[in-house]
């Protein structure tokens, strides 16, 4: 890679960014990244696993993990990555880093990551931002022959949606060592294909170190996929933390029988049951005893699925979230309860649990936020400060290095997970360059 500097400017620029005795009022660079060229390689990207959305009449994007379809846009970022003059390793749960040396290339890198795994009905931007904006950040410092003190590592990690095998941040889960590789490998889809055997046939099992190596500091660039940033008419926002999460399926056994001629006290009607847990989760969110707790019931599945047959099964997957793990506990005991009592209503129904996720509150790292603020404000940008309501793999990365994430403002209320996700090209150019800033300060760090 060619670190050469290109211009005077640069030079001064560079100067400022490398020599411990450069004068204290040269001031870093103020980076700004290409904004057409971030733009031009997400709508790239969302052209792989592009599909016709009937429900909103627009393209939307399925490219879930281990997919040949993620596999092709694996490629593409890693196309995209080499020719950025990164190093890329891939890990054994199939994350890729891209490394960009640094001057003190023995110290602990600064990293930038997030995930090009969407969910089936997505847009282009959750996940797929935050790395496209990390390459381009290492573009602008090419362009400008800047070398920055650390190295840097653009990031994409493996099944952050969780929709394919069941538990999302899965490849950072296992990088930061809170779940084994082994328990993730053999994770099952719906049609009980194993993660470890997908990750195989798409040829991604690389050979880089499961446990990832601290680095210094992670940041993570993402749409907010919420409408706090649209109302309070700001481009970005620093990310605080994210709030506790709880996945589970419960699986609600009946007996199928005839619909016309089975008198209803002879019923275990599992369609039945499902729906009064869906009621019941809305329950406790109305409530108010569980603080601001969000339930969702996303996945609703019942068998046979005939007209005139009482459903035998039924299974659906109940998603609670709170930012305080003391109410999340509370509304899981009272579901757990609840589902306790089903087989009173409803002689001969059984119910079963299964544990799919489980996070706690994470607080991400004060002065990485604080870093974010100031880089954000040299642009122009003043910041709103927010928790995030959805998981990120800056969560899981939290747990070895100082953390946080810059958000950037959506709009259509901040809709996400759906194809009318949308930022508006300023608002990706104006996070992509508050994160190029951003690690660029960070790897200027002696310590944190
Ligand atoms: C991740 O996308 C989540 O569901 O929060
Ligand atoms: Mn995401
Ligand atoms: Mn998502």
């Amino acid at each position: 890679m060619d670190v050469t500097p290109t211009s005077s400017t640069d030079q001064t620029d560079l100067a400022a960014l490398t020599n411990p005795n450069a004068s204290p009022t040269l001031a870093p660079p103020v980076l700004t990244i290409d904004g057409d060229r971030l733009w031009s390689d997400l709508m790239e990207l969302a052209t792989i696993g592009a599909y016709d959305d009937e429900a909103t009449d627009l393209i939307g994007v399925n490219r879930q993990s281990l997919t040949d379809e993620d596999a092709a846009g694996r490629r593409l970022v890693i196309r995209w990555m080499e020719e950025a003059g990164l190093i890329v390793t891939v890990d054994p749960m199939g994350s890729i880093f891209g490394r960009r040396a640094g001057l003190r290339d023995d110290l602990a890198p600064v990293m930038a990551g997030s995930h090009i795994d969407t969910v089936g009905t997505a847009g282009a931007f959750d996940g797929c931002l935050g790395v496209l904006a990390g390459i381009e950040a290492v573009r602008t410092l090419n362009d400008r022959g800047i070398t920055t003190e650390r190295p840097l590592v653009v990031a994409a990690f493996t099944e952050e949606e969780g929709v394919r095998f069941g538990t999302d941040m899965l490849g950072s889960a296992v990088a930061a060592g809170r779940i084994s590789l082994e328990d993730a490998h053999a994770l099952t889809d719906a049609d009980g294909l194993t993660f470890g055997e997908e990750l195989e046939r798409i040829g991604f099992a690389g050979a880089a170190p499961v446990l990832l190596d601290p680095p210094h500091a992670y940041v993570e660039c993402h749409i907010e996929q919420g409408p706090v940033l649209l109302r309070e008419d700001v481009a970005l926002g620093v990310v605080t933390g994210v709030q506790a999460i709880s996945w589970q399926r419960v699986a609600l056994h009946g007996r199928a029988a005839h619909a016309g001629t089975t008198p209803t006290e002879l019923r275990a009607d599992a369609g039945l049951a499902a729906a009064q847990v869906i009621v019941h989760v809305r329950a406790m969110v109305d409530s108010g005893r569980y603080g601001r707790l969000r339930g969702t019931v996303g996945h609703i599945a019942a068998s046979p699925g005939l007209p005139s047959v009482v459903p035998d099964r039924a299974e659906i997957t109940v998603d609670l979230r709170n930012p305080e793990d003391h109410h999340l506990e509370a509304a899981e005991r009272d579901l757990a309860a609840f589902l306790d009592t089903l087989p009173d209503t409803q002689p001969g129904l059984r119910v079963e649990t299964q544990r799919m996720a489980r996070t706690r509150p994470v607080p991400f790292d004060e002065g990485v936020q604080d870093t974010i603020e100031k880089s954000a404000a040299d642009l122009g940008h003043p910041v709103r400060r927010l928790m995030s309501g959805a998981g990120h793999d800056a969560q899981e990365i939290a747990a070895i290095a100082p953390t946080a994430m810059v958000f950037v403002r959506g709009q259509y209320d901040g809709i996400s997970h759906n194809p009318r996700e949308y930022s508006t090209p300023e608002d990706c150019a104006a996070g992509a360059s508050a994160l190029a800033n951003t690690i660029v300060r960070l790897s200027q760090e002696e310590t944190r």
